[in-house]
């Protein structure tokens, strides 16, 4: 909280605002079991402060919804689309974009054109919709994160980076022929928000240049991880964010990028390339199941919403404020002893929920306990990473194997949610840090084949149920 004011005041003041709901906790206790006790089964108008996901839920700006006016809805060679492609081109450097109506479209069409089945797509950690669409092309996700990323206390600057040894290994053992493709997640969403540093980028681009191996980078939140890196690694402290990011941009082959973070926008993505062949293939399955090559799913007004949006994210008065706000957050966490993955990370906090709740075992999930008792007590919403979301079920959706750790990511939106929302989250959780043992486990009743976490349905387990479930 040393901060110094001055520099951290956020470039924008609040124009238009959205009520929130209030409910009783009453209201809550049947909202959330009405949901199957499932946050992503509740409707948006039983959330106080909606912490779910930083995607598509940010504002826009005064600037963004002028030029959305401007719009221009023709179904080929509309002006926006061209400026939204000079946009891109001009920040990424690649000569062939694609725009899709969201990250995982461009994750399909990427990797069926990519991938071939039987290969292996190695990251530093595949984000979920990025490991269902590897595994859906048929190919293997491999997820080879740093070591310094099972620290979750440590503060080393950039435990988002991939293990470069375990890579090179890979690369040069039995399975090297069958590595398809290498993609590092900026910043690792599914490992604490945690940023990838330029030298680590590098090293993947030499090892995937000699082994002939395709480099790409799933690059959703390209200018949270080129802040961070201006901030915390030696050599870019005098380069701007959109510098480091074209940096980024330049060391890989081609990206895929959701635009529902930091396009600053509500839909929209992209694939960006250099090779024409694949640009050829991708294009024609765009025109296929996205719409055409001008357009692929997006209205012009979000073409321009898009183009304004990714000036505005670069910003470093933005990016310094919205950096300053989820670390405030984090303090007043930590200030009610909770802890969370460290350093904080930009867009979420990963709340440590095994360490808060050590009377839940995994078969408990004690990071989907904490997040519907946020619910519960303060009608928050936000996502389990732990074993509910990674750890392996047998038939009868019984744990067999638990997930590394027990996480709860807060994400924040951008420019949404002020110091006095934060302050709600803090107080909230310090309830739950007096008296954890109240938190019951859950045990699952339903669950989809692929990615669970987003329908599986559950039920709280009782005392007297834990004796035998255990
Ligand atoms: N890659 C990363 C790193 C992501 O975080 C996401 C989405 C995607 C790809 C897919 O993009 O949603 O536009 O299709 N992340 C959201 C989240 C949903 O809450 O973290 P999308």
């Amino acid at each position: 909280m040393s901060e110094d004011p001055r520099k951290i005041l956020p470039p924008y003041r609040i124009k238009v605002v959205e009520p929130i709901p209030f409910l009783s906790a009453e209201e809550r206790r049947h909202a959330l079991a009405g949901a199957g006790y499932n946050p992503f089964n509740l409707r948006a108008e039983q959330i106080t402060i909606d912490l779910l996901s930083d995607s598509g839920t940010g504002a826009t700006s005064v600037a963004q919804e002028a030029v959305a006016a401007l719009g221009d809805e023709s179904y080929a060679g509309a002006r926006s689309w061209f400026r939204f492609v000079a946009e891109v081109q001009d920040l990424t450097g690649y000569p062939h974009i694609l725009p899709v109506h969201q990250g995982r479209a461009g994750e399909r069409i990427l990797f069926t054109n990519l991938l071939k089945p039987g290969q292996i797509c190695i990251s530093n950690t595949h984000f979920d919709t990025t490991h269902a669409n590897v595994h859906l092309a048929g190919a293997e996700p491999r997820d080879l994160p740093c070591a310094e990323a099972a620290d979750l206390d440590s503060v080393d600057p950039f435990k988002g980076n991939i293990d470069l040894d375990a890579l090179e290994r890979v690369l040069n053992g039995p399975d090297g022929e069958r590595v398809g493709l290498v993609l590092i997640t900026v910043t690792n969403n599914g490992l604490g928000a945690q940023p990838v540093s330029m030298a680590n980028l590098e090293a993947v681009r030499d090892l995937c240049r000699r082994h002939r191996v395709p480099f790409y980078l799933d690059a959703a939140r390209f200018a949270e991880n080129a802040w961070l890196v201006s901030r915390r690694e030696p050599g870019y402290r005098t380069w701007s964010p959109r510098q480091i990011a074209r940096r980024a941009f330049e060391l890989a082959d081609g990206c895929v990028v959701s635009l529902k973070k930091d396009g600053l926008s509500a839909v929209g993505g992209f694939i960006g390339l250099r090779d024409p062949d694949l640009h050829a293939r991708c294009e024609a399955n765009l025109i296929a199941t996205e719409g055409f090559s001008t357009y692929g799913g997006l209205a012009g007004h979000d073409l321009e919403r898009l183009a304004q949006g990714l000036r505005e994210v670069v910003d470093p008065a933005y990016l310094r404020a919205r950096a300053a706000a989820t670390s405030r957050l984090a303090q007043m966490i930590n200030d009610e002893g909770v802890d969370l993955i460290q350093p904080p990370g930009i867009h979420a906090l990963y709340l440590n929920a095994g360490r808060l709740l050590p009377h839940l075992a995994a078969h408990q999930f004690p990071g989907h306990a904490l997040g519907c008792q946020l619910y519960l007590d303060g009608g928050i919403r936000c996502a389990e990473l732990g074993s509910l979301y990674l750890g392996r079920l047998d038939d009868q959706h019984r744990l067999v194997s638990p997930a590394p750790f027990e996480l709860v990511r807060l994400a924040i939106p951008r420019r949404v949610y002020s110091d006095e929302h934060f302050q709600y989250v803090a107080a909230i959780l310090a309830d739950i840090a007096k008296d954890p043992e109240r938190v019951p486990g859950y045990r699952i009743v339903s669950s989809p084949p692929l990615l669970r976490h987003f329908k599986v349905r559950l039920e709280p387990v009782t005392r007297s149920s834990t004796v035998d479930a255990g």
